[in-house]
């Protein structure tokens, strides 16, 4: 009898614990990493040039570059591994990168990434499949979480191909509390492209979610697929209008990663970078660092257009008004400056005359006045690196075609 007793009471205290530790593990669950991604992201991603054609030997030469090009000093720290890493998974499910491409393995190579003071990603899928057709993370998704943390992985792309009957709310809050069982701080970035509105439930979920489907390297409209359109530059821009009270200090739009020396011109490349810093989009390269013209490098380690985009308010930039396709962007910054954007869409230079006395410029979601009528402000041409007179004066400039006049407006 007193034999059955206490066999109850031991039964009854391995439930009771049991359902502390349940408890306890969806406390722990129920949330992302904090305290990452508080200015947008900024790195490299392989895809937009290389797409599948990736191997070790790519990543380490770049982040050699990124250190021997000044781009990791200018922040861009993370390196990302994008599809088409994946070799198979092991008879107990675990996931090995191909050993052909990746002889070496990821931990190697995440050590070898680090030792030079950057940052690794990697890629995966919530479906079965990724888009590249390689093995995704659908019921693998705790394990890969514990591999990634393993290897030291530091940022993880999350792709939403062949992902048939699942809800993306669902699938990505999976992956979430599987990263953060496993223990290892990591950004992680939704790539959804902005199907269900993601900036509506994922703040909490992600550091970053995909707000439209790929970037081209052209300047406006579609480039057709066959079954699938990717975007140029200036729609995947247009595509941004109305999201902005969502971003903010550790959950961010994510316009894509950039195309900025991949084929566009300087003019278009230097736009399409502005934009992206006056947007505070992840800073994302997409170009081949070994290899980039002067051009490509002076536009991408601009250091003042940076601290437009990593301003540590994180406020995203608003149009203010368009004429004759050409827009004026506005951006609140810390100590009540502000950066300003001419963005001239047209195919010939536009002359402008912008009198900032006349403009009431007001952020009334964040609640920002620029008082042009009482606040006098320098301003600062962010390109040319000269200041170019005052906001009590008329502004007067040309700004060739597909190309931006951006300044940023220093308090007095
Ligand atoms: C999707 C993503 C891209 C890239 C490819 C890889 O299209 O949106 O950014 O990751 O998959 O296959």
């Amino acid at each position: 009898m007193i034999h059955l007793k206490i066999n109850t009471c031991i039964v009854n205290l391995f439930f009771i614990t049991l359902l502390f530790i349940q408890i306890f593990a969806s406390e722990i669950a129920a949330q992302k990493f904090d305290k990452l991604a508080l200015t947008p992201p900024m790195g490299w991603n392989s895809w937009n040039k290389f797409a599948c054609n990736i191997n070790e030997k790519l990543i380490r030469e770049t982040a050699d570059a990124m250190v021997s090009s000044g781009l990791r000093d200018a922040g861009y720290i993370y390196i990302n591994i994008d599809d088409c890493w994946h070799g198979k998974r092991d008879s107990l499910g675990f996931i090995h990168p191909d050993p052909e491409r990746f002889p070496s393995g990821m931990k190697a190579l995440a050590d070898y990434v680090h030792s030079k003071g950057l940052k690794l990603g990697i890629y995966s899928d919530a479906g079965n499949r990724t888009c590249g057709g390689k093995p995704a993370s659908r019921g693998h998704e705790y394990q890969d979480a514990i591999t990634y943390a393993q290897w030291g992985i530091d940022y993880l792309k999350y792709d939403w191909c062949d992902t048939e009957g699942l809800n993306p709310v669902g699938a990505y809050t999976t992956m979430r509390d599987a990263l953060y069982n496993a223990g290892h701080p990591i950004v992680f970035s939704l790539c959804e492209w902005g199907n269900s509105k993601p900036w509506t439930w994922a703040k909490n979920v992600g550091h970053l979610w995909r707000t439209t489907g790929d970037i081209s390297a052209c300047w406006d409209g579609k480039v057709d697929h066959g079954t699938w359109s990717s975007w140029c530059v200036m729609k995947i821009l247009d595509m941004q209008d109305g999201l902005r009270q969502y971003a903010g200090p550790g959950h961010w739009n994510d316009p894509d990663m950039m195309e900025v020396g991949n084929g566009m011109t300087a003019n278009e490349d230097r736009a399409h970078f502005s934009m992206w810093c006056m947007l505070a989009a992840p800073l994302i390269a997409g170009n081949d660092i070994a290899n980039m013209s002067k051009e490509t490098k002076e536009i991408l380690e601009n250091k003042n257009v940076i601290a437009i985009n990593q301003d540590s308010l994180g406020i995203q930039g608003f149009k203010y008004s368009v004429k004759d396709s050409v827009e004026i962007w506005f951006k609140p910054l810390v100590k009540g400056d502000w950066a300003f954007c001419i963005l001239n869409r047209n195919s010939k230079p536009a002359v402008i005359d912008f009198d900032f006395n006349k403009e009431k410029v007001v952020d009334t979601i964040f609640d920002k006045d620029t008082r042009f009528d009482k606040i006098i402000y320098d301003i600062m041409d962010l390109w040319t690196k000269k200041h170019v007179g005052t906001t009590k004066e008329l502004l007067k400039v040309t700004v060739p075609r597909h190309d931006v006049f951006m300044a940023r407006l220093i308090k007095k």
